[in-house]
């Protein structure tokens, strides 16, 4: 069983008269383990695919099977509690809270999940050494680099130690010395056996990964 299935999906955005299809009779499956790179021009419908993929949005037709369960008829209590179990997300703009130290962004999606002060503790530290910033613990974002505070959106990411990463341009906004540590992280995070979504524009990260999807239009071409 395919972790991630999607069947004829389509997503329609209505502009004026127009409809635009976001995502245009969409198949594909994503296995457990896999390292999956989307690509495509910008408005091609990448990041439309992959907010379907990470329960944030919903197909206006077709069918989205996650872990072989529809989530068509779920609840928004239901998405939720599944992206928080089972989704790391990674965005372009890194999305850390200004006023709180790396370790209490890593923490904090892990207080909303009701786990203990301990075992929080426990969790963000080992994730924060998992990219490498143990020693950045204590600094607010503004005093990180934009590669440190990527790192510690992926910290934050797999902190509850979630199944599935995805990622939207996870390197668009770094140098490319922080490219290359996201990419690397990343790289590992797969051979430890997550499964790993990522859009990217960038060569090197498409690279890595076991496998490329290329949308266009709304289309997947290959
Ligand atoms: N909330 C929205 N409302 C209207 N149109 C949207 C919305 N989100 C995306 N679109 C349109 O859907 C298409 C795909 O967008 P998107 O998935 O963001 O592409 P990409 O991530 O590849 O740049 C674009 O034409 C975009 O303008
Ligand atoms: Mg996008």
């Amino acid at each position: 069983m395919s972790l991630l299935k999607l069947c004829n999906v389509s997503k329609i955005y209505n502009q004026g008269e127009n409809r635009i299809f976001a995502l245009d009779n969409v198949s594909m499956e994503i296995e457990n383990g896999e390292f999956t790179a989307i690509v495509g021009k910008s408005g091609s419908g990448k990041s439309t695919l992959l907010n379907i993929l990470g329960c944030l949005d919903t197909p206006d037709r077709g069918e989205y099977y996650l872990n072989g369960r529809s989530v068509e008829h779920l609840s928004e209590n239901e998405l939720s509690r599944i992206r928080n179990s089972t989704i790391g997300f990674v965005f372009q703009s890194f999305n850390l809270i200004p006023t709180l130290t790396a370790f209490e962004n890593v923490e904090l999606p892990l207080k909303y999940r009701g786990i203990s002060k301990n075992e929080r503790k426990c969790l963000a530290l080992s994730a924060l050494e998992e990219v490498g910033l143990s020693e950045r613990a204590r600094h607010n974002p503004s005093q990180l680099s934009g590669g440190q505070q990527q790192r510690v959106a992926i910290a934050r990411a797999i902190a509850s130690q979630p199944p599935l990463i995805l990622a939207d341009e996870p390197t668009g906004n770094l140098d490319t010395k922080s490219e290359n540590d996201v990419i690397r992280i990343l790289k590992r995070l797969n051979q430890s056996g997550r499964t790993v979504v990522v859009i990217t524009h960038g060569k090197k990260l498409a690279r890595v990964a076991d496998r490329r999807i290329t949308i266009s239009d709304g289309r997947i071409t290959h």
